[in-house]
């Protein structure tokens, strides 16, 4: 999939608040080493660092244009292009971080297992991934991409729930951990311009279905998602709109 950057961009704040949230529940003192996977433009890997500065912190992406804005903003950080979904270094890191990407992968026990394996002796594995699969915002373009004119070109990229739920973390991580703070928060979210959501979710979950389209034909798509997503979240009469997202935080200390 391509990101990009500016749209992504377009609600920092909102994207921010959780990375804040997680970093606040993580008990290291002085990790020495630090990696930020899925890290993007590097904006999080930068808070990384100013808490723990005497930390080495590496970020790690699969998006080049993602890589290329964190390279840009900050040279004095490692940066690799990497697909975490065979991602697999020779060494282990004291803490594990990763911000709203994992829900990119498939398989979470093994790539769970695989991570708190990535954790050197009384380190921290951190990650905080969105759980609003359930939400019109996605639902609507699951309906409409599984409908008869889309079907044949999006059918395969559905993702319906790539999230497990909270209990199952529990399950995987509670044999490998010495201690888990599991929680889910839900963000009434109070977005501002014409048709948030749908801009929402074009820097994200719409954008490989969108990538995967003649031009006229996603056109036509996101003209359908637009209005749909209108009419399941409409704008108040103070110009806002109100975009509820649920997501799930874990922290497991490790050894
Ligand atoms: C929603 S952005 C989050 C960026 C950053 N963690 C933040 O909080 O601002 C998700 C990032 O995960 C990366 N990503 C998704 N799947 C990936 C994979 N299989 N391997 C490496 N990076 C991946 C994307 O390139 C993207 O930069």
């Amino acid at each position: 999939m391509s990101w990009d950057p500016q749209q992504y961009a377009r609600f920092a704040g909102q994207r921010l608040r959780p990375a804040l949230d997680l970093l606040a529940r993580i008990p290291l003192e002085q990790p020495q080493t630090v990696v930020d996977l899925g890290c993007g433009t590097g904006n999080v890997t930068r808070i990384l660092r100013s808490r723990w500065p005497q930390a080495r912190v590496t970020g790690v992406d699969g998006s080049p244009q993602m890589l290329a804005e964190a390279r840009a903003a900050e040279a004095d950080i490692g940066w690799e292009q990497s697909d975490l979904a065979a991602w697999n270094p020779g060494t282990s890191f004291d803490l594990v971080y990763s911000n709203a990407a994992l829900h990119w992968l498939d398989d979470h026990p093994a790539l769970f297992a695989r991570l708190c394996g990535k954790v050197a002796a009384g380190g921290a594995l951190a990650v905080q991934m969105p759980r609003n699969f359930g939400a019109p915002s996605h639902t609507l373009m699951h309906d409409l991409a599984f409908s008869p004119p889309w079907r044949d070109a999006l059918g395969a990229l559905l993702r319906p729930q790539p999230v497990l739920a909270p209990e199952a973390y529990y399950d995987l991580l509670a044999p490998r951990a010495r201690h888990l703070d599991i929680w889910e928060s839900e963000y009434l979210q109070i977005l501002e311009g014409e048709n948030p959501v749908a801009e929402w979710t074009k820097g994200t979950w719409l954008a490989p279905l969108l990538a995967a389209l003649a031009p006229q034909p996603r056109a036509a798509f996101e003209a359908e998602y637009r209005r749909r997503v209108a009419e399941a979240y409409p704008r108040r009469s103070d110009g806002k709109t109100l975009f509820p997202f649920r997501r799930l935080f874990i922290v497991a200390l490790i050894g």
